[in-house]
């Protein structure tokens, strides 16, 4: 998808409506390496109200850096100085602001060169089916949304397209977990359950300089209300057709929306520390998801703080849930100091064994996810995911 760079926010909003849906908009040049270095985009639209000069330092910087990356600029005058300026700075397209016809011819001829390069971008909605990963524990404070948002970190750093779900509808943290204040949340989308479809969706989801997107919880437990099972089920029917992952944050246990959405989970992540009520607990879950019959055979039990000295160990915990740990993670107050810092672990340590744990978790679901459905030929979605 197109990145704009524009400080004006009202001529943002304009140029904004001229570009294709999902079209990320920053106000400063300083941010746009920070999106193009998460992964690749193929158009940098580069607004009229940024001055020349930054605009050339910044086209040349893209043109040397991600040089698949189309440098669009517009100006509300066009004067013949811009033109030789703006070739010489590798400028691809010099548009009048107010022409968006020839904005959108830009775009769209960046997006042909870089599926020249990379492959289509485009998918017809329905075509995708992203995979979902569901973080769930019966009990709090285990380490499910730390999992969730850095099993999603893992996954994104490969370029593919992941969405964090917070489905923790009264007191969600994933969003002040990656220090992001959310302009919209899941609640909006209450009002739509009927025609739910992924433009409507697209206007809640907060970007995270990562490259991450998540749609964040309510702000306030009351908003939980508004939120059913079917519409939390619809929701991630909808965003896994424009997401390669979609990893669902849960709140203790099965609520009505968790439930919702384990419809449309294809894997589970069980997360469990060493404390007898918390294994006693997950042994009643997981009996029950076999009353149920959800997700038979793929759940994933991560053992966090697994090395703490409780009188349980591994052995005990695989024994008694009769399923054996797919990963342990160790206790380590980084993990706390990355949460409290709002940098998840896997991003500020990548290689800190906790991060090398869940990255390599990762990697195996993802794995796993690709071998379960080998049929589906590599597609890219509205944000131009790369497979
Ligand atoms: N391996 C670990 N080592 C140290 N601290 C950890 C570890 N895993 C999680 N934590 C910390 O424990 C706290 C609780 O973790 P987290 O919020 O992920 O749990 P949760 O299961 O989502 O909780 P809740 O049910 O309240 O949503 C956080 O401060 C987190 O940083
Ligand atoms: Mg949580």
């Amino acid at each position: 998808m197109p990145i704009l760079v524009e400080p004006d926010s009202t001529t943002a909003g304009v140029l904004t409506s001229a570009l294709p849906g999902g079209a990320q908009v920053v106000a400063r040049a300083d941010e746009v390496e920070g999106w193009l270095n998460g992964r690749g985009e193929y158009a940098l639209v580069i607004g009229p109200t940024l001055e020349m000069t930054a605009a050339v330092g910044l086209a040349e910087r893209v043109r040397t850096g991600h040089p698949g990356t189309s440098i669009v600029l517009t100006r509300l005058e066009l004067e013949p100085q811009v033109y030789a300026q703006a070739m010489q700075a590798g400028i691809g397209a010099v548009v009048a602001a107010d022409d968006h016809a020839a904005l959108g011819t830009a775009v769209t001829r960046a997006r042909s060169t870089w599926e020249a390069i990379h492959g289509p971008t485009g998918v017809v909605e329905g075509e995708r089916q992203g995979q979902v990963f569901m973080v769930f524990s019966p009990k709090g404070g285990v380490g499910k949304t730390t999992m969730a948002v850095n099993l999603s970190v893992a996954l994104a750093r490969t370029g593919v397209e992941v969405c964090v779900v917070d489905l923790d509808l009264a007191f969600g943290d994933v969003a002040i977990t990656m220090q992001l204040i959310p302009e919209h949340t899941i609640t909006e989308a209450a009002v739509s359950e009927d025609d739910m479809d992924f433009s409507l969706l697209q206007k809640l989801l907060t970007r995270h300089e990562s490259g991450l997107t998540i749609l964040a919880a309510p702000t306030h437990p009351e908003g939980r209300d508004l939120i059913t099972a079917s519409l939390a089920r619809r929701v991630v029917q909808t965003l896994r057709r424009h997401f390669d992952y979609v990893v669902i944050d849960t709140p203790p246990g099965f609520d009505d929306q968790v439930l919702g959405a384990f419809d449309e989970t294809d894997e589970c992540i069980i997360v469990a520390t060493l404390d007898v009520p918390t294994i006693k607990n997950t042994k009643v879950a997981i009996e029950t998801l076999d009353l149920l019959n959800l997700v038979p055979g793929n759940r994933h039990l991560v053992l966090n703080r697994a090395d703490e000295e409780v009188g349980l160990n591994q052995g005990n915990v695989e024994d008694i849930l009769g399923i054996k740990v797919a990963v342990a993670l160790p206790s380590s107050p980084a993990v706390a100091s990355a949460t409290n810092h709002g940098q998840p672990i896997v991003l500020s340590k990548p290689d800190h064994p906790v991060s090398k744990a869940i990255i390599g978790l990762a990697m195996r679901l993802a794995g796993e996810s690709a071998h379960a459905k080998p049929a589906e030929p590599a597609k890219r979605g509205l944000f131009g995911r790369k497979k």
